[in-house]
């Protein structure tokens, strides 16, 4: 899904065309998701549709492994056809069976185009693409390895990997998993740690960067990995439940935008 540029009329940014406001840099989000959670696509499209960077041009994409059922392969079919935002897989349906190897190794010859910075993403957390493109406009396009850092209280970035929930490498480290023989000969395992082994074993993403407090799970629900919602919130991990997607929405007015008209009364 390609997240439309919205520049709302009264926002500076409107008045103040200049050209730096071009985006600088390119990041595809791919949400790893399985074929028949139909529900819980149409509800990210909402949340990422109605979202976007100035500064950077960011796709988001589900991906999914092969799909198993006839019925699938039309459903998915008309989703591809509405809105060309799917990547399927040659693997089985799996979290710590190599997915997320098969994600990173496949993208160099399959997508029609490089980005400067690739994610993988859970299907239950919220990503503010804003906060989110701002916080990587400093940072290294090269050797970079982003996310939230685990253990949970843990500042370091350097030590253990980041978590699944969602982390982000450079092109360059993509293009690294799909080359080198260190992934593919160590492909099972928690998703998220054999990412961090790969490139320690690789001697791989000198810049690290772990953004925390911005991301987090959602209050209560995962010890120190939790706290509760704060303004400059990247990420919240953990929203399952339309309650929780409730109040998340909320705090972070997500629907104040919705614009006056005499055709509804909200
Ligand atoms: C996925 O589907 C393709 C096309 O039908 C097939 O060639 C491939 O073997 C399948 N992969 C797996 C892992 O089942
Ligand atoms: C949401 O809007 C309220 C009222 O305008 C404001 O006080 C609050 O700071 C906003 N929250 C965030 C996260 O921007
Ligand atoms: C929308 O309409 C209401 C009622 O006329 C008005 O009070 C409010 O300021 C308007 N909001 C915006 C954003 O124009």
């Amino acid at each position: 899904m390609k997240s439309p540029l919205i520049l709302p009329s009264n926002s500076p940014i409107a008045i103040d065309q200049s050209p730096h406001l071009k985006a600088q840099f390119s990041l595809l989000v791919g949400i790893l998701t399985r074929p028949d959670a139909y529900d819980r696509r149409h509800f990210l499209r909402l949340i990422y549709g109605i979202q976007s960077s100035p500064i950077a041009d960011i796709d988001v994409k589900f991906v999914l492994c092969n799909l198993t059922k006839a019925e699938q392969r039309v459903f998915i079919a008309l989703e591809i056809m509405r809105f060309d935002d799917i990547i399927i897989l040659d693997c089985i349906e799996n979290m710590n069976y190599g997915k997320t190897y098969t994600y990173f190794s496949s993208l160099p010859q399959i997508l029609p185009r490089r980005y400067d910075y690739v994610m993988k993403a859970d299907d239950d957390v919220f990503l503010r693409l804003a906060p989110l493109a701002s916080s990587l406009r400093p940072l290294p396009r090269l050797d970079l390895y982003y996310g939230f850092v685990i253990p949970c209280a843990s500042q370091n970035p350097f030590v253990e990997y980041m978590s699944g929930m969602g982390f982000l490498l450079s092109w360059d480290l993509v293009e690294w998993i799909g080359e080198s023989s260190i992934p593919e000969n160590d492909i099972y395992g928690p998703e998220d740690k054999m990412v961090g082994k790969w490139l320690k074993a690789g001697k791989k993403a000198k810049n690290r960067f772990s953004n925390k407090p911005a991301m987090y799970d959602y209050p209560g629900t995962n010890g120190r990995c939790s706290h509760e919602l704060i303004a400059e919130t990247v990420a919240v991990h953990r929203v399952k439940r339309w309650d929780q997607w409730f109040r998340v929405l909320n705090f972070f007015n997500v629907t104040k935008e919705l614009k006056n008209s005499t055709l509804y009364y909200i």
